[in-house]
């Protein structure tokens, strides 16, 4: 059983942050106490690539592009004026369009006030803005805010339900960097079809945040949307949230964009301390790489004790493994590196997966998030002298106490509040120490092949559904099993997802099934 750290030793190992209201506890990582020389030698190549980076050197090589999210806290750090510029005035622009939209000068179509905001977008044109207003947002914002981050039908009509007559007030935001992605595509299809039935002109309620000239910001320009603000190739999708990606929504929330910002400007400056032990991130990078070896052997589960931040998980999560689950190192070699991010929030995880955690393998560490102001009004007492918010600090203090027991490590991320300099803050420590660890274990951070991959994967899927559709209605009142419709297609080889195919056309009947003998022999046919 391991024995609580000491007052001093706890003291050497947390990292104060008083210009943030932050500090960081690693004295639950049983790290050792001097970096190693082999790692100490790695900082000095990370710390010398990051500051190429940030100066604007070609740091996604695969893509062969500038990586510049840092820039977008600190515009005079960007490496031309071009860029600063550009920085500069889409702030401008998303200021002037949101006081425009706030004060009623830009108005919907049949109504007085867009009091709704309506969010499509994925990956990381999604989770920036979610993650913003789980975050920050509150009962008495000036805009609602409603997400579809899916080619979900029945999510999507969930979505437009709740909004329901108040979609005349609403604001739609397209969020796509390339402007080619297929769900977020498809979920403006069926925005637009609402739209068209309820009488209101799409037009006149979007707006697009796209890569300049992608087909999404050519479509804004042609049908004259509200608004299109641009999407840089310099800023990758994951860290897209202090670009106009996560600062338009941030606003139209009625966020001060300006104390997000600053934070993560703040915080950036903190991060680039070259003494290790007095860089925040640095110091998780070191942990990270000290708890799986290097080799991501063990997962970071993340327990935010704050339900405000139910979504820095998923956040995380693709802030990570996306930036270092890669095939292959920079010099080409076969590495398969990762480092899995899971969990939600404290303390309702610990009626999940806290049994696991404490009593199964020790494959793990956690990240425990504690804000310490726990909420904006005065608490009743649950027991004398005890609050609800006692009791929050109670069972994250417990529970690391617990799992530490048992060998099982952790480090502590103390936030004195949850706001917008605050997030700021914790957003910009994570995005560079993914980036430093990346450099650690010598993977491109910056690039997604996996991701790209996957968004063709629905496309030979699709090319057959219409096939099938296509065979079956040249052949009415025909009736196929699906291998014979297979081999009538000339692709026996592809009998299963025929099959799986026409299932789902006829569970959504848009073609009829007969029973046959067995299920995987049932009858398909046209509808007459
Ligand atoms: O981080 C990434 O690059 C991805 O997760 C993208 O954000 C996601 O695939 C959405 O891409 P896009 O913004 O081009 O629609």
């Amino acid at each position: 059983m391991s024995k609580a750290p000491s007052w001093n030793y706890f003291q050497q190992h947390c990292l104060q942050m008083p210009e943030l209201g932050m500090s960081l506890d690693t004295s639950r990582m049983n790290a050792p106490d001097k970096l190693p020389d082999s790692l100490e030698k790695l900082f000095r190549h990370a710390f010398e690539q990051m500051q190429e980076l940030e100066k604007g050197a070609i740091a996604n090589p695969d893509e062969n592009q500038m990586v510049g999210h840092y820039w977008l806290r600190n515009p005079a750090l960007a490496p031309t004026e071009k860029i600063q510029n550009q920085i500069n005035s889409t702030l401008e622009k998303i200021q002037q369009f949101v006081a425009d939209i706030h004060l009623k000068k830009i108005q919907p179509q049949k109504s007085a006030q867009f009091r709704n905001v309506l969010s499509l977008g994925m990956g990381g044109s999604a989770l920036g803005p979610q993650l913003i207003q789980s975050a920050l947002g509150s009962q008495g914002d000036p805009m609602r805010f409603y997400f579809i981050d899916n080619t979900d039908p029945d999510g999507m009509d969930r979505v437009i339900a709740s909004i329901g007559k108040g979609l005349s007030e609403t604001l739609i935001l397209i969020i796509s960097k390339s402007g080619g992605t297929m769900e977020t595509r498809n979920a403006m299809l069926e925005v637009r079809e609402c739209c068209n039935n309820a009488g209101l002109d799409f037009a006149r309620h979007a707006v697009a945040v796209s890569g300049e000239n992608s087909q999404l910001a050519q479509l804004a320009s042609r049908e004259n949307w509200l608004g299109c603000f641009p999407m840089w190739d310099w800023v990758g999708g994951r860290t897209s949230i202090l670009s106009a990606v996560g600062l338009l929504p941030a606003a139209l929330l009625g966020v001060n964009i300006s104390s997000l910002l600053n934070g993560a400007k703040i915080m950036d400056e903190l991060t680039r301390r070259v003494k290790i032990t007095e860089n925040p991130a640095a110091v998780l990078a070191w942990m990270l790489h000290h708890a799986g070896g290097g080799r991501g052997k063990k997962s970071m589960v993340m327990l935010p004790y704050k339900d405000r931040l139910i979504y820095l998980s998923p956040y995380l999560q693709q802030l990570v493994m996306e930036s270092v689950g890669k095939e292959k190192d920079l010099k080409g070699k076969t590495v398969n590196h990762g480092l899995t991010v899971y969990g939600s929030k404290g303390s309702t995880d610990q009626h999940s997966i806290g049994q696991q955690l404490r009593d199964g393998p020790a494959d793990f560490f956690v990240t425990f998030i504690e804000v310490l102001k726990d909420r904006e009004q005065r608490s009743i007492e649950v027991e004398p002298g005890v609050t609800c918010g006692d009791f929050l600090q109670g069972f994250l203090l417990g529970t690391r106490e617990a799992l530490y027991q048992r060998g099982r490590p952790s480090l502590t991320i103390t936030l004195e509040e949850l706001n917008p300099f605050t997030l700021g803050a914790l957003i910009a420590l994570f995005e560079r120490v993914v980036g430093l660890y990346a450099y650690l274990i010598g993977v491109n951070a910056y690039h997604q092949p996996g991701v790209e991959a996957g968004k063709h994967a629905a496309g030979d899927v699709i090319k057959f559904a219409v096939k099938i559709q296509n065979y079956l209605k040249s052949h009415p009142g025909q009736k196929f099993d699906a291998l014979t419709l297979a081999d009538a297609l000339e692709e026996r080889e592809q009998a299963e997802t025929i099959y799986k195919l026409l299932l789902q056309l006829a569970a959504n009947r848009r073609i009829q099934k007969f029973s046959s003998r067995t299920e995987f022999s049932a009858l398909f046919q046209a509808k007459s």
